[in-house]
């Protein structure tokens, strides 16, 4: 019989997954408010408050769409949205091969680059296949949530700018709000994520950034998205401070909540507090088992363990969740299971709280 990890109600388990991530009870308390109609001026306060924090928090001027969805919605809506004929997609692990599946899937001409699992993107290749043919896309994980890999957007980004006619996405899932980007340096035209991962909120809604070229290129495309549609969002915005389809209101008022919390802590020190829980894990991780992904391209979100002493990584997990009402993953599907271990060290968490999961870890399995 496989172990299980099960959930009792009104258990407080903390997670150490990468997505969902623990959420803060303030935040689950925002929610606990009696409905209103979402063409109503406090839809548009909420709205417009959640849209603009964003920015804030960012540190951008491109526009930004929050719809209720998870964040896969854009990883299909800037391939329609941007993508008229061919798309070259980077591949390292699971999340940005289905964005090429999509892509695919969507029967646009998909080239990919690909790397073994484990293995980051490197921008000369990046150079090397764009020299080859024109794109209209070129599709980048940040951090590839199966493997533990952060690629170097900064300096895929500057191989971009010399290709202007291809627009750089960029799916940001398991990092945004959690290791720094400047969205607009590194021309990056359009990026998403989910807001249960680094941002430390429910599941449910999804964030993308667009450029104004990547505005005006969505209009230019023969098959566009409909709900996820950029200029349909960003003009029902602009028109009218609110979504065009009915939102997931008690979300929103937790995602409000949440960026006061954030804009509090900032960017760059929220960035900080990852890079201080990623590097203690990793150091941990050295000391008594290894690293998975390749060296010099580490994660700040999300640390994949080597399981080098044949650990029973399933009856780990199932103890300490048992024991000490913490939970963190198994590795990646078939590939990765038992094989590697993954530590979610994302959103609000703190170096204290990382700390006292790996003492759970040492104890039980006798590190
Ligand atoms: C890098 C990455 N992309 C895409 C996804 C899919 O996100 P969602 O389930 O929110 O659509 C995930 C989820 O873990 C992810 O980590």
């Amino acid at each position: 019989m496989p172990y299980q990890v099960v959930y009792v109600k009104d258990k407080h388990t903390k997670l150490f997954i990468p997505g969902p991530t623990e959420v803060r009870k303030e935040i689950i308390d925002a929610m606990n408010e009696w409905m209103f109609g979402h063409r109503s001026p406090t839809m548009t306060d909420l709205f417009t408050t959640i849209v603009e924090d964003t920015k804030k928090f960012l540190d951008t001027n491109n526009h930004v769409i929050i719809l209720s969805a998870s964040g896969t919605l854009f990883m299909e809506s800037t391939v329609m949205e941007l993508v008229d004929d061919s798309v070259l997609c980077s591949t390292c692990g699971s999340f940005s091969q289905r964005h090429a599946d999509i892509a695919e899937r969507l029967g646009k001409d998909v080239d990919r680059l690909e790397y073994e699992w484990g293995k980051a993107v490197k921008p000369e290749d990046v150079r090397e296949a764009l020299e080859k043919k024109d794109y209209d896309a070129f599709t980048c994980v940040m951090n590839e949530t199966s493997t533990g890999i952060r690629n170097p957007l900064d300096e895929i980004g500057e191989v971009l700018e010399d290709f202007p006619d291809t627009m750089f996405i960029v799916d940001a899932i398991s990092a945004l709000g959690g290791d720094y980007i400047d969205i607009e340096s590194c021309g990056i035209d359009a990026i998403f994520t989910s807001v249960q991962k680094a941002f430390a909120m429910p599941p449910g809604l999804a964030v993308c950034v667009v450029s104004d070229e990547a505005y005006q290129r969505s209009q230019e495309t023969d098959a566009g998205a409909w709900y996820a549609g950029f200029k349909r969002n960003i003009d029902y915005y602009k028109k009218k401070g609110q979504t065009h389809c009915t939102p997931a209101i008690s979300l929103m008022l937790a995602y409000r909540e949440q960026m006061k919390h954030m804009l509090e802590e900032g960017h760059k020190a929220r960035s900080d507090r990852h890079k201080e829980m990623a590097e203690y894990t990793q150091k941990w991780a050295l000391e008594h088992l290894d690293m998975f992904p390749e060296k010099g391209y580490w994660s700040q979100t999300v640390s994949t363990i080597k399981n080098t002493r044949g650990l029973n990584i399933e009856e780990l997990r199932q103890t300490i969740n048992k024991d000490y009402d913490m939970l963190f993953s198994n590795g990646y599907g078939s590939k990765l299971k038992e094989k590697t271990f993954r530590i979610g060290h994302m959103g609000d968490h703190t170096l204290g709280d990382v700390k006292a999961l790996t003492d759970a870890i040492e104890d039980v399995a006798g590190l």
